[in-house]
C-alpha cells in the first residue's frame, strides 16, 4: 500500500517511522510519501487560507493549492485509490472503514487546518477518484493530521505481514468473533498481584468455560459503556 500526506505540517507524520508503521515501511510493504501544501502556492508569502465567503469567524483553506496538489498527486492514478479527508463533520471512521480502506492500493490524506477547506475542493476531486469525509469521533480537533495518524494505524496493522502474529487481530474490541463487542478484561502473571487475584476461570484451563466467560464479561462491558453498540 502507498500511503500520501498533503499538510502544512509536514513534521507530524515523523512519528510514521515508529512502530509497526516504521517496521512496515521498513519491510516494503508500505510506501509513504509526505507533502507541504505549501509547495502548491505561488505567492511571497505562500497563503493557503482566506477568509470565508458570506461571513464569519476564522479562515478557510484556499481552493488552489489543493487542486495544484491533487492533480500532481493523483494525476492518471491507475490503482485502487481513496482521497480521504479527515473532518468532524465526516462519517464515523469505524473499524470496519478501517477494514475496508486496508482493501486499496493507495490511500491519500488530505489534511485540512483552520475552519476546514473549501468545499469544492471535495467536489473536484470527486472527478478523480473516490472520496471519503471521516471523522474520528464528536469532539474537534485543530486539523487532519493527528486524525490521519490514527486512521493510518487503525488501517495499516490490518495489511497482511503487518502484525506478526494476525491471531491477535481475531479477538480485540469491534471484531466479529467477538460479535462487534468491546474486548474482555485481559491479564497476565502474576496470578496474585498486590492482593488482586486474575479470575480464577482463567486458571482452570478448561477453554469452552473461558470463551464463555469473556464474552460474558464483553457483553456487560459493552452495557455499561457502549449501550449503542448492542443491537
Ligand atoms: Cl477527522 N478532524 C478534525 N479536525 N477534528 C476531528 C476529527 C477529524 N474527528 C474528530 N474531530
Amino acid at each position: 500500500m502507498r500511503l500520501d500526506y498533503i499538510t502544512i505540517f509536514p513534521p507530524y507524520f515523523e512519528p510514521l517511522g515508529l512502530s509497526l508503521v516504521g517496521k512496515a515501511i521498513a519491510s516494503g510493504v508500505l510506501q509513504v510519501a509526505v507533502h507541504d501544501l505549501r509547495d502548491w502556492t505561488h505567492d511571497i508569502h505562500r497563503t493557503v487560507d482566506d477568509t470565508p465567503v458570506g461571513g464569519g469567524a476564522g479562515m478557510v483553506m484556499k481552493p488552489e493549492p489543493w487542486g495544484e496538489a491533487l492533480d500532481e498527486i493523483l494525476g492518471g492514478e491507475q490503482q485502487k485509490t481513496c482521497l480521504v479527508i479527515p473532518s468532524p463533520s465526516g462519517l464515523p471512521f469505524t473499524q470496519q472503514q478501517a477494514e475496508d480502506l486496508a482493501t486499496y492500493d493507495r490511500l491519500v490524506f488530505a489534511c485540512g487546518r483552520y475552519e476546514g477547506i473549501d468545499a469544492r475542493v471535495a467536489a473536484y476531486a470527486r472527478t478523480l477518484v473516490e472520496v471519503r469525509e471521516l471523522s474520528l469521533g464528536d469532539y474537534v480537533l485543530n486539523g487532519g493530521e493527528v486524525a490521519a495518524l490514527a486512521m493510518t494505524e487503525a488501517v495499516v496493522r490490518l495489511l497482511p505481514g503487518v502484525i506478526g502474529n494476525p491471531e491477535s487481530l481475531a479477538e480485540e474490541s469491534y471484531s466479529a468473533s467477538l460479535e462487534h463487542l468491546l474486548e474482555y478484561p485481559v491479564y497476565t502473571k502474576p496470578a496474585s498481584w498486590r492482593g488482586l487475584d486474575v479470575p480464577e476461570i482463567l486458571l482452570s484451563g478448561h477453554h469452552a468455560k473461558i470463551a464463555q466467560w469473556r464474552l460474558d464479561q464483553a457483553e456487560q462491558l459493552t452495557r455499561q459503556r457502549r449501550p449503542d453498540l448492542l443491537g
